[in-house]
């Protein structure tokens, strides 16, 4: 039997994003590997196949398989197609995944019968400015408030939180960060409002991870809060129990 994991329970495993050797690579299933042969830009394919791999070393652990034999089903809220949240379907219900990877880290997220969402991201600037954009108006005078020093990080935590709750709803970034509305980067983490949010309207929980100074991360599940477990994970001591 697999061990069990309690429906009150998500499990957050943070890895590193280095490479894995070659023999784990075949853990993945024919689609993930055609992925990853299209994955040009070899630091994308590394996260890539170590996020997959990560994740089905998980869902293996709750799914009472292994990890090569574990079946991802996805299916995109927006046009149905075979991408986007994954879930894995089991005689005890099922296991809700997310996966997320930024620069060095990756976080993978496993629930069950309940849905969740995670990200994490780098404290980094991707083009020469903060992109406010992204940010409501009152998430925008937040950040305005702040000493310019500290707007950065700030911005990255409001990021995170957002894009956390997108993946959980299955949106992604098809519906606009700016819509939502989420506490300011120093208090504890809540969606605010949401303008034009589509249905189903299942209530929102949200937490931010420990992950370190130079990140920040969130979690969202939808419908009820979950008691979190996070663990530092070493993706080739966990494979070498295989
Ligand atoms: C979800 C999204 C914000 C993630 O951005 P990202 O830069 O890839 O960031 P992360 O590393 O944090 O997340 C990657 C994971 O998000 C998950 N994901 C992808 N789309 C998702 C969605 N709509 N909802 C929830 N999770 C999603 C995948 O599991 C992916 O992991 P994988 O690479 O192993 O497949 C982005 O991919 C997105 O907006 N996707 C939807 C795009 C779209 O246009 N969909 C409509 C098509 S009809």
């Amino acid at each position: 039997m697999g061990e069990r994991l309690d429906s009150g329970e998500c499990l957050v495993w943070r890895c590193p994003a280095g490479p894995l050797p070659a023999p784990l690579h075949t853990l993945l299933d024919d689609a993930e590997q055609a992925r990853a042969r299209h994955l040009g830009h070899d630091a994308a394919r590394t996260r890539f196949v170590t996020g997959r791999v990560m994740a089905r070393l998980l869902a293996a652990r709750y799914a009472d398989t292994t990890p090569g034999q574990v079946v991802f089903t996805s299916t995109c809220r927006h046009c149905t197609g075979p991408h986007g949240r994954l879930e894995v379907h089991t005689d005890a219900g099922v296991l809700h995944l997310s996966v997320s990877h930024s620069a060095e880290r990756i976080l993978v997220a496993i629930a069950r019968d309940t849905v969740c969402g995670v990200d994490i991201e780098r404290v980094a600037l991707r083009g020469d400015r903060i992109p406010v954009s992204a940010l409501s108006p009152a998430e925008r005078r937040v950040l305005a408030d702040l000493p310019q020093p500290r707007r950065l990080a700030a911005f990255i935590r409001y990021w995170a939180r957002k894009e956390a709750i997108l993946k959980a709803t299955g949106d992604g970034l098809v519906l606009s960060p700016a819509d939502l509305t989420v506490s300011a980067p120093d208090v504890s983490a809540r969606l605010l409002s949401w303008e034009n949010r589509p249905p189903p309207h299942l209530s929102v929980h949200l937490s931010d991870l420990a992950v370190g100074d130079e990140y920040r991360a969130a979690l969202a599940t939808l419908g009820r809060p979950l008691s979190i477990v996070e663990r530092d994970v070493d993706p080739l001591a966990e494979a070498s129990h295989l």
